[in-house]
């Protein structure tokens, strides 16, 4: 990426944004419904930083305090469109109600809207989805003719609706976890053969991750598949001009690992155990129950700890730590989740304590305002001239997308600080450091 110059040259945020998601499923529809709802004044964007965030400018004693979205150009919401692919050919409302996030009395306020987004038909391969079977599928054969049709479902889209620019959101089923080998995936020119060739499976969000780029369209990653991360995509990015990110929104249990773990380090109290364990009965749920998907997912969870924790440099109290992550899929809970910790920490002169967290979450209600926060951010990204994998936003996935040289940043506070500085960057505005000796130099 090249260097952008603080202030940025930042392009007018005017016009209209589409916001394209393969995957109409319960985050999907409650990130549009709710956007939707918000829109008509009937709800509140509770958990969006674009939406709610705040941020300081200067010196603690300048009482510059901006909200995020007056501070930055960001596209407003009344100028978002949605639309999005799925194997199911459920119309946004119906696949809301299915969903059963959003109450259905919400719902029926935003059913003429909802009704009118409709899914396209989706490139889907059974091999990497085990668990389901959809009708509403595109039947052309071939890397490149899926490519191409979803490219031209991209241009048709942006036509019909008269947008300005778009962003994709893969908010599609978790895939099969795979290795990115790099005889294939290492380089843009291995890649593209592999495409051409059509002799090994494609994964398709990674079909719909090429289409995207191939489009100059910034594409974000909220589940743990491959999808756009190898070193083939990072290439392609560059070439397009257009930001990437990922993977796998940070949600739930994750979001409260990246919490408290960071918290206990600070203390250097140790742990000698963290285990993990979740129910949960939505369609996401059930595509976890395959242990070839759950494999994708446990990789995305187990490394948070590891990157907070540094075992290596506190072998005397992360050395030993035991990390175990499950899911079990348990249809009468829904989308509300209930994900349980049992953490044994250390104190002094090593005696043993336990924390328990029980957390009742909403899944999809914790990760729509993510949806928002992103697409308006990548918005920003392009529009700024940056590319590539962006960082700045870790702050929003389980998995953070990072430069193969570097090891990704975990810990949810220093993630926020990266954003925000980020922000304060683009804008010209001195960047926080919280040294703050400055304030006491007359004493
Ligand atoms: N809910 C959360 O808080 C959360 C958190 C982190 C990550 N995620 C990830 O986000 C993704 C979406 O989660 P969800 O709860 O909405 O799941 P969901 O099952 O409700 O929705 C996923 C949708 O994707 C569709 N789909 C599958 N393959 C597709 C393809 N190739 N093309 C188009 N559509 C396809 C499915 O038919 C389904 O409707 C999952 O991968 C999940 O692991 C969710």
């Amino acid at each position: 990426m090249p260097v952008i110059d603080s202030p940025a040259k930042i392009d007018d945020s005017n016009g209209s944004l589409g916001v394209l998601m393969p995957g109409l499923g319960a985050v999907s529809t409650t990130f549009i419904a709710g956007t939707l709802a918000i829109r008509n004044g009937f709800s509140s964007p509770i958990g969006s930083i674009t939406q709610m965030g705040s941020l300081r400018l200067g010196k603690r004693n300048e009482n510059r305090e901006v909200n995020i979205k007056d501070f930055v150009p960001l596209t407003k919401l009344d100028n978002l469109v949605f639309g999005g692919w799925d194997i199911f050919d459920d119309n946004c409302y119906e696949a809301a109600i299915n969903a059963g996030v959003i109450e259905k009395e919400l719902l029926e306020q935003i059913k003429p809207e909802l009704s009118l987004i409709k899914p396209m038909k989706a490139v889907f391969d059974k091999k990497f989805v085990k668990k389901l079977d959809g009708t509403h599928i595109k039947s052309v054969k071939g890397h490149r003719a899926r490519i191409d049709a979803l490219r031209q479902d991209i241009r048709d889209f942006k036509e019909k609706n008269k947008l300005d620019r778009a962003v994709m959101i893969w908010c599609g089923s978790t895939e099969i976890y795979q290795e990115p080998h790099d005889s294939v995936y290492g380089s843009l020119e291995s890649f593209e053969n592999a495409l051409d060739d059509d002799n090994i499976a494609m994964a398709p969000s990674i079909l719909y991750a090429y289409a995207a780029l191939k489009e100059g369209i910034p594409y974000a990653n909220g589940a743990p598949n491959l999808s756009v991360d190898f070193p083939a995509m990072y290439s392609l990015a560059a070439k397009e001009k257009t930001p990437i990110a990922g993977k796998d929104f940070k949600t739930g249990q994750t979001l409260m690992k990246t919490i408290l773990a960071p918290g206990f380090k600070a203390r250097k109290l140790g742990i000698d155990g963290w285990f993990s364990t979740n129910i949960l009965g939505n369609r996401d749920g059930e595509v976890l129950d395959d242990p070839e998907s759950f494999k994708t997912k446990e990789v995305s969870k187990l490394g948070v700890l590891e990157q907070i924790l540094e075992p290596e440099k506190y072998p005397e109290l992360y050395g030993d730590l035991y990390h175990k992550v499950r899911i079990n899929y348990y249809p009468p809970r829904g989308d509300n989740k209930e994900g349980w910790d049992n953490i044994d920490i250390k104190g002094w002169l090593g005696y043993p304590m336990q924390i328990k967290v029980d957390f009742l979450c909403r899944d999809s209600i914790l990760a729509a305002p993510i949806v928002l926060d992103l697409a308006l951010f990548l918005d920003l990204a392009k529009r700024s001239g940056m590319h590539g994998i962006q960082e700045w936003l870790s702050f929003y996935f389980k998995s953070p997308m990072c430069k193969p040289d570097l090891y990704p940043v975990h810990d949810l506070f220093a993630q926020k600080a990266k954003l925000e500085n980020t922000l304060r960057h683009l804008m010209g505005e001195t960047l926080i450091t919280y040294l703050g000796l400055d304030y006491y130099e007359d004493d």
